[in-house]
This record gives C-alpha cells, structure tokens and sequence, in this order.
C-alpha cells in the first residue's frame, strides 16, 4: 500500500537514542545501559508532564535537565562526561537501514518528512550529520507549538502543510506511546519494534509492526 506521506519520529526511530552514551561507554562505565535508558526515560517523562501543565521547555533544554538527573540517580559516573555526552547526542547514528529505506519511498514519489519532539536545532544536526538532507523534504518541529506528542495538535501539523486526509500519512515511529496518539490522531501507523517490547494502549493499535524500517 502507498502513502502520499511518509512520516517518521525522529529519536529512537531514524535515529539510535543510546548511541551518545554508547560512544563514551568505557568512560560512563558498566552501568552505561542503565545510565543510557534513565537519560531517556527522563526525557520523555519531562515532556510529558511539561505539555500537560502547559509549561514548555524546549527537548533540548529537557534533554540537558535529564542527563544533570541521571548522573545523580546512576552514581559514580563521572560528571566530566556531561559536555562530551551532549555533543554526542547532536551527532545520533541513524538506524543501518535508513537512508536506504527513505531513499526508496521518496523515489516512489512519497514526502518523506520527520515529525519529532526535538528542537529545530538538534534535528537539523542529527538530519545533517546522518546525511540525509536530500532525502527528507520537511522536518517538522513540536516547538512550533510549544508542546509535545501526544497532543493531538502536533500530528496535525503534517496534515495541516500538506493538506492531506490523517489516513493519507504513514507514520512510524519506535516508541509506542507515539504510535498511540498518532493513531488516535487518525494516521495509518507502524510500529517499528526495534527492541521487541510487549505491546501496550492496546485500544490505540498500529496498522502494522515491523522489527525494524526495512519492510517498510
Ligand atoms: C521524537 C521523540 C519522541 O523524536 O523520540 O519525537
């Protein structure tokens, strides 16, 4: 089935959230998983209730406020780590498959676009460094509304510039929360299960999920 829209979350799907800790490894230490997932979940839990009390922040600022926990809920990680951590994560790897995967859509005709929580910064420095600029027509930014998935207003910001039906858009994204307001939304939604996790919002399922973007 084609789609007129291909839209993709940006940290998790396209590109490897756990990269930046991965990089700094044997610096962080052994418990550089855990250091890597509490970094992450914090994050996320930060624009969650951010939205909620309408009190934004921009992802990069939340970022930064969530590494500055982490380093005091995995302790004996050193602090020095901090700026070199950053850095990292402005330059993500992307996922092996993806420029491959998004090179095929868009030669179908497709807009190849990223719907992301990020800053504009911060995703114009992960799509650069990925070297995918020629590949993606339009990156799509929640700060333009100082919000954050799942706020229905932010999947409409797709619908909205391309002026198409939400079931027009494919959209897919790793984290399942995401899927669920994309789905409550109205998009045709993939899971992208990279990390084969159980399934959750169950009312709110995918059309499809996939192990990783290559079936796509
Ligand atoms: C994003 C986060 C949710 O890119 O991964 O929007």
């Amino acid at each position: 089935m084609s789609h007129a829209a291909y839209v993709f979350d940006a940290y998790g799907t396209l590109f490897d959230v756990h990269a930046a800790v991965r990089r700094h490894a044997g610096d962080v230490g052994e418990n550089y998983q855990l250091f890597s997932e509490v970094w992450r979940a914090k994050q996320l839990e930060y624009s969650w209730t951010r939205a909620l009390m309408g009190a934004y922040r921009d992802f990069w600022t939340l970022t930064e406020e969530a590494l500055d926990f982490t380093f005091q809920r995995v302790p004996g990680v050193d602090r020095s780590l901090r700026t070199k951590l950053l850095e990292a994560y402005w330059k993500l790897d992307c996922y092996p498959e993806v420029p491959a995967v998004l090179k095929g859509l868009k030669g179908r005709g497709a807009k190849i676009a990223i719907l992301s929580n990020g800053s504009p910064e911060m995703l114009k420095s992960a799509v650069a460094n990925a070297a995918l600029d020629t590949v993606i027509d339009d990156v799509f930014s929640v700060d333009a509304l100082k919000t954050y998935k799942t706020a229905p207003a932010v999947y409409d910001l797709v619908t909205t510039a391309y002026r198409l039906y939400p079931n027009a858009v494919s959209f897919q994204s790793s984290n399942r929360w995401d899927v669920a307001g994309a789905t409550r939304f109205g998009f045709r939604t993939v899971w992208i299960n990279r990390s084969n996790a159980p399934d959750e919002y169950g009312d709110l399922g995918p059309s499809l999920i996939l192990p990783s973007l290559d079936a796509l």
